[in-house]
């Protein structure tokens, strides 16, 4: 049979075609990742000895950080709101990572009540903390270990946020689901600027990250049609895309020229476990890293000081952290 007459085939129907564009997409994404991305399995650090807590570490993208920190020597606390649901991601993590040093914490971030008697616990029973992440939603042991990182999880959507003051008081414009997450990223965005200046100096840096779109129980927030969207997208798109695949497949969902990629929860880690681990941000504070772990400006509202003095000023009478030691 001649080349020809087999092009000539309806084998070469669109299913067809379309099939091939997308194995040809994976396999660039798989080529772009090992060419560009941070490599976890070459980073040698050692978290023996170290105290790191990780909020919202019964699922996705906090529960592959906490298995990767404990597997390499930390006592992790897993910070999680649901006893139950911490147990059990306790347990697997621990078998995964044949760590003994996990321990589980209790604290509903959407409580000061709750978050302040997390906090009591955790300096009652831990001197010093060398590392924080934020992975959850939102701490003073960490100085006394003398270097210690705060990281933030935050989200590509923060450029779609904007700052509004009564947010923080349940005033203000009234916000649809994704806006109120849009600007509560972008909020942390200003949080993130603000705790890197007022630490300066102390060995405690503070920095942001975007882990890219990760098929998580997050998708359960959004409606149906996204949430089979997304579930279907990470099937074909597992191991992630940084670069033209992101766009062409989610810019029907975000219309958003930002970085972004679709992956599991494991690969959503690796730019939360750069953040913790990589050697050469020791000393980097204030920035923020896009889900390829490169640093990227924050939006602008988030790099004005005097947006991000007045709402620190705010936050800290909210909280009453004016009246505590
Ligand atoms: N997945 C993505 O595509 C994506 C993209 C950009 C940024 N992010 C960011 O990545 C982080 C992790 O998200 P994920 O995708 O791993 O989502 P996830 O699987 O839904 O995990 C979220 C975790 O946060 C916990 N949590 C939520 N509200 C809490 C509260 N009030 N108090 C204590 N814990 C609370 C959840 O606990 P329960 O199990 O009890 O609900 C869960 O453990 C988030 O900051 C998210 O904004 C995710």
């Amino acid at each position: 049979m001649s080349l020809w007459s087999l092009l000539n085939t309806p084998v070469w129907g669109p299913g067809s075609v379309l099939l091939i564009l997308v194995l040809l997409l994976r396999l660039s994404v798989q080529v772009w990742h090992k060419l560009y991305l941070w490599d976890l399995q070459c980073c040698s650090t050692d978290l023996t000895g170290k105290i790191a807590v990780v909020t919202g570490a019964n699922s996705g993208i906090g529960k592959a950080v906490s298995q990767e920190l404990a597997r390499r020597g930390a006592r992790v606390i897993l910070a999680c709101r649901s006893r139950v649901r911490g147990q059990r991601a306790l347990a697997e993590i621990q078998a995964a990572s044949k760590s003994n040093r996990l321990l589980l914490g209790e604290v509903d971030l959407s409580s000061m009540n709750s978050i302040r008697s997390f906090a009591q616990w955790l300096l009652q029973e831990y001197h010093e903390i060398h590392l924080l992440v934020n992975n959850a939603a939102v701490c003073g042991a960490l100085q006394r270990a003398g270097s210690a990182r705060v990281v933030n999880v935050s989200s590509f959507r923060q450029a779609h946020g904007y700052i509004d003051e009564e947010h923080l008081i349940g005033a203000g414009r009234p916000l649809t689901f994704n806006q109120n997450y849009d600007c509560s990223k972008l909020l942390l965005a200003s949080f993130t600027g603000k705790l890197a200046q007022r630490l300066q100096g102390t060995g405690v840096t503070v920095n942001s990250v975007d882990p890219g779109v990760v098929y998580t129980k997050i998708m359960r927030h959004f409606s149906w049609p996204y949430h089979f969207l997304f579930w279907l997208l990470s099937f074909f798109f597992k191991v992630g895309s940084g670069g033209w695949g992101r766009a062409l497949l989610l810019s029907a969902l975000y219309s958003s020229s930002s970085p972004v990629s679709l992956q599991d929860s494991k690969q959503g880690a690796i730019p939360v476990l750069y953040l913790c681990l990589a050697k050469e941000l020791d000393g980097i504070s204030g920035k923020h890293f896009n889900s390829s772990c490169v640093i990227t400006l924050p939006p602008e509202a988030a790099r004005d000081c005097h947006v991000a003095q007045s709402l620190w000023n705010t936050s800290v009478r909210l909280t009453n952290l004016d009246k505590v030691d």
